[in-house]
């Protein structure tokens, strides 16, 4: 048995050496939020990373038993074009406690939308946990290899059916318009689309909503249709909402 104190210095010896790893990288902020991960036993170590991005960083983790992805929001990023477009006006405060706090908002955007997506069998990760600006989720690839996007993999039929019913069961079922999807934001594992970054999702309810969803369908039927299909764009949006039972 350790006492609290064993505990705490333990602790202590496991935030320090997160910080060897990724203080050049993150701010105080992201690491503690990091360590908590494992502090909270939610992962074990980090297996590699996946993707750095402007926005965000992404790595694969891993417990005794499997993987996890973990994305970080950057607080001190360039540009932060998508949530600046979600902020609006409310971003013009360059407090950097008021940039944190919205950073972490948006993690928590995507924590909930991946819960809908989720939920209602879209094809999504699945989330797991939000602390701060880090985001732990369901983690799609292998153990040597995260999925390839659609972007690389391609499509066949069985993924456009997947990918088209999924739009629909996010709209009809999640009740919310990803907003951002293209090939770039599907993941291909097991012949099996997954959407991907998903925080500047809206709900169907709002203003933007059929717009969003337009562009939406119409990036992935115009994606899908250099692979030889012939999909109509106003049928596969009638099929989205829920208005035909089919898009052809
Ligand atoms: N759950 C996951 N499992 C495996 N890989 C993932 C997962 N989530 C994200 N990735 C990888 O990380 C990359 C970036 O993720 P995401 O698109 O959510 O972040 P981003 O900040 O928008 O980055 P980018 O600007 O590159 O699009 C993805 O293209 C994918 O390769
Ligand atoms: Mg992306």
């Amino acid at each position: 048995m350790y006492s609290n104190d064993d505990t705490r210095i333990k602790n202590e010896e496991r935030l320090k050496e997160t910080e060897k790893v990724f203080g050049y990288v993150f701010d105080k902020f992201t690491l503690l939020n990091i360590y908590r991960l494992f502090s909270g036993k939610y992962i074990e170590r980090f297996e590699f990373p996946i993707s750095s991005g402007k926005e965000s960083i992404v790595f694969a983790a891993s417990d005794s038993r499997k993987f996890y992805a973990v994305k970080v929001y950057k607080t001190v990023a360039t540009t932060f074009k998508n949530i600046e477009r979600y902020a609006g006006d409310r971003w013009g405060i360059e407090n950097s406690r008021n940039k944190k706090k919205f950073i972490s908002q948006w993690a928590y955007r995507e924590y909930r939308n991946l819960g809908l997506a989720h939920r209602a069998g879209a094809g999504a990760p699945r989330p797991i946990k939000v602390i701060g600006n880090v985001l732990l989720m369901t983690y799609i690839g292998t153990r040597s290899k995260p999925a390839p996007t659609m972007k690389d993999y391609g499509v066949d039929e069985d993924i456009v059916n997947a990918s088209l019913a999924g739009i629909r069961k996010l709209y009809t079922i999640g009740e919310i318009v990803h907003g951002d999807l293209s090939e770039y934001n599907y993941l291909i594992f097991r012949k099996k689309p997954y959407m991907i970054d998903i925080a500047q999702a809206v709900d169907i309810k709002d203003s933007a909503a059929i717009v969003l969803l337009k562009r939406d369908v119409g990036n992935m039927v115009k994606f899908f249709n250099k692979f030889g299909f012939a999909i109509a764009e106003q049928k596969a949006l009638k099929y989205a909402v829920g208005e035909s039972d089919d898009y052809r």
